[in-house]
């Protein structure tokens, strides 16, 4: 739905990350006055977190069109020639999950972003030739869930590396209220403060849970989103009071009731409550890390006695 017009369009706009957004307002500032294009940027970090929207802001700060694609979107080195050579000076090439990238198509984004030319191969067999084609000045924005997973020569090309966190409690009930704004929808701030907490940290968790909760608000009540219809919605919506869901429930309690705790392996845990390895991975186990309530060790996961704790558990005994 308008997900866009409730993206945030400048830096000064942005909530949150505050490193990241300080020091992406310096790199944009010198490149202006330099007359330059941006150096390339890798944002990094779990979903939700405002990569795509800090991408587009780059673009807006530094007054240049920006092109998006996607890593596994571009399958063949022609693919990514099409894109670079329809860029014009100065614009941001966005390419979301990049460390999709195949390992050919890698290889022609080398010279694109350093010397900002291309590479290509004419002709077959004997006769075949290299052509050197010139590019605009551009500038790269990647955005990955798992840096660890990128190819260290195209990690190494990047100029910028900015490392996006989760967001604390305040930040998440300032976007809620921002987005309700945006929106022109009634909230106390109790309220949002609770979508807030119960966010795992993730602007996008807490602005899909403010959605729900208004259409509660509206059927339930008189459209204005109150405290109380905020708990009940959640409640019903299966968010629990740390903003753990259905799937971070199974993942927990997989690991305690079927494995004792652990320590187990990632695709064990994953055959056992039906979910991708990949998907766990990057998607669920983060926060659980960040919050404590999960341990990764050599030997594979372990539910910490925080888990115990949270689901009234009685931890075994080492
Ligand atoms: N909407 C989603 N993420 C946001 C952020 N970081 N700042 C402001 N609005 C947002």
């Amino acid at each position: 739905e308008s997900e866009y017009s409730l993206r945030p369009q400048t830096l000064k706009q942005y909530i949150g990350q505050e490193k990241v957004k300080h020091n992406l307002e310096i790199f944009i500032e010198a490149a202006k006055l330099r007359e330059e294009t941006l150096d390339h940027v890798l944002l990094y970090g779990p979903p939700g977190l405002g990569k795509t929207t800090l991408a587009n802001i780059i673009a807006v700060e530094m007054g240049v069109h920006i092109r998006t694609t996607s890593g596994p979107a571009i399958e063949r080195p022609g693919d990514l020639a099409a894109v670079l050579t329809a860029l014009e000076p100065g614009d941001v090439l966005f390419i979301d999950e990049i460390h999709r990238l195949p390992r050919t198509v890698e290889e022609v984004l080398y010279p694109a972003m350093e010397d900002f030319c291309l590479d290509i191969v004419i002709g077959k067999g004997p006769s075949a030739r290299s052509v050197r084609l010139d590019l605009p000045p551009f500038t790269l924005v990647g955005a990955t869930t798992r840096a660890g997973a990128l190819s260290a020569p195209l990690r190494d090309r990047f100029g910028v590396l900015s490392r996006l966190e989760y967001y604390d409690v305040n930040q998440l009930s300032h976007i809620v209220e921002r987005t309700a704004d945006v929106f022109t929808i009634e909230i106390e701030a109790s309220a949002a403060h609770e979508i807030g907490r119960r966010s795992r940290g993730t602007p996008r968790i807490a602005n899909r849970l403010l959605r729900r909760v208004r259409d509660f608000a509206q059927v339930r009540g008189n459209g204005i989103i109150t405290f109380e219809i905020t708990q009940t919605a959640l409640e019903l919506l299966q968010v629990d009071k740390l903003g753990l869901d259905h799937i971070d429930h199974k993942l927990l309690l997989g690991i305690i009731d079927k494995f004792r705790g652990g320590p187990v392996g990632l695709e064990t845990v994953a055959a056992t409550i039906g979910e991708e390895a990949h998907t766990i991975e990057d998607v669920y186990e983060p926060y659980l890390l960040q919050i404590g309530f999960l341990q990764r060790t050599p030997r594979g996961r372990i539910a910490t006695s925080l888990a115990y704790e949270h689901f009234q558990r009685e931890a075994p005994k080492q």
